[in-house]
């Protein structure tokens, strides 16, 4: 069984560095893209400090529908412009908000909330669909969580096998 490891007391790039080698040792010859994003959100839930919701919506067509997740039950469809998710994928790229009730359109699913981050999946030119955090402190996240993100999307995608 993998186990997690606590990262405490260490500036940003380092806690990526550290989540970036636990989940490349967790997705090592998994190549299914649920079972992988189901433990990709399991352990960013479980490692990053301050979360409520961690986790995928994947594109059918033009809309973004739930995939794997850690925290409370959240809505099944969001079109593509809509929410913080829907403009991210219509953007072509991450957001980070600081107040999420200063996002015009945000759609709240956990009215703890207060603030979040958005990372499209890439493959190339395609958009495959999002990692979604949430946080209930204002201000959770920055350039350092953006940048880690990346990287852990990165991983994913690299990880796993797509039709
Ligand atoms: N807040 C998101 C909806 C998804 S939940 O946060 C899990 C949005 O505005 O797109």
């Amino acid at each position: 069984m993998f186990e997690t490891h606590t990262i405490d007391n260490v500036a940003k790039p380092a806690f990526y560095r550290e989540l970036c080698r636990q989940l490349d040792a967790l997705l090592q010859g998994a190549r299914d893209p649920i079972a992988n994003s189901a433990n990709t959100s399991a352990l960013l839930f479980h490692l990053m400090p301050q979360l409520n919701w961690a986790g995928f919506y994947f594109l059918h067509s033009s809309e973004l529908v739930l995939g794997p997740f850690q925290g409370k039950p959240a809505c099944v469809r969001i079109a593509v412009g809509q929410g913080v998710c829907g403009s991210a994928v219509a953007r072509r790229q991450s957001i980070v908000v600081a107040d999420v009730h200063a996002f015009p359109g945000y759609i709240a699913c956990d009215a703890a909330s207060r603030s979040e981050l958005v990372m499209p999946l890439k493959d190339q030119d395609a958009i495959l669909g999002v990692i979604d955090l949430d946080s209930p402190p204002p201000g959770r996240f920055d350039d350092d969580d953006r940048a880690g993100i990346e990287r852990v999307a990165a991983l994913y995608m690299a990880y796993s096998r797509r039709s």
